[in-house]
C-alpha cells in the first residue's frame, strides 16, 4: 500500500531515481532512468543495480555495499561522486551519483539519484578546445 504510493510519485521525479535493497537488487526504477539507460522499470526490477555499471566497479559493487553494511563507513552517502553509467546498448556516460538510506517498514533500502553528465562535459571541452 504505502509502496504503492511511492511508486506513483517515482513516476513524476524528473530525475532518474532508482531504489535497491541490502543485495542490490533494484525494488524501483524511476521512467527519467528508464530513458537514461534504456531498460524498462520490468527489466530491471529484481536484477542487480550493478548491471548498469562498467567493469570493473560491476564486479565489486556487492562488496562495496556489504563492506558499508559492515563497517557503517560511508563512501558515497550523502557525498556524491561523479562516477560512469552503462546503457542498455553497452554505452557509457559520465554521471552524478547521489546516494541516500531509508528505512521503509523495518528494512532498509538505498535511494540513488542519478544526473547525466554527458552535455556538461561536452561543453566543457569546447571550452578547453578555444583555450
Ligand atoms: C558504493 C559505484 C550506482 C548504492 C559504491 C562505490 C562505488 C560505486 C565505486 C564504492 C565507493 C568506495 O568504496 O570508495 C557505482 C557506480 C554506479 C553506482 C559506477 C553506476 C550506476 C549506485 C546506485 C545505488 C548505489 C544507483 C543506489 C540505488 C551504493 C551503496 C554503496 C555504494 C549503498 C555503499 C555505501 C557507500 O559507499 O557510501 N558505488 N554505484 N550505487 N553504492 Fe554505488
Amino acid at each position: 500500500e504505502n509502496f504503492n504510493q511511492f511508486q506513483s510519485i517515482l513516476a513524476t521525479v524528473p530525475d532518474a531515481m532508482i531504489v535497491i535493497d541490502e543485495e542490490g537488487r533494484v525494488l524501483s526504477f524511476s521512467a527519467a532512468a528508464e530513458r537514461l539507460f534504456g531498460y524498462t522499470e520490468s527489466e530491471m526490477l529484481g536484477t542487480n543495480v550493478s548491471r548498469l555499471m562498467p567493469s570493473p566497479e560491476q564486479e565489486q559493487h556487492d562488496d562495496y555495499i556489504r563492506q558499508y553494511l559492515l563497517t557503517g563507513v560511508k563512501r558515497i552517502i550523502g557525498i556524491g561522486r561523479t562516477v560512469t553509467g552503462k546503457r542498455a546498448d553497452g554505452s557509457t556516460f559520465p554521471m552524478e551519483l547521489a546516494v541516500g538510506e531509508a528505512i521503509t517498514e523495518g528494512a532498509r533500502v538505498f535511494t540513488g539519484f542519478i544526473r547525466d553528465l554527458t552535455d556538461k562535459q561536452e561543453a566543457e571541452a569546447r571550452i578547453d578546445a578555444l583555450r
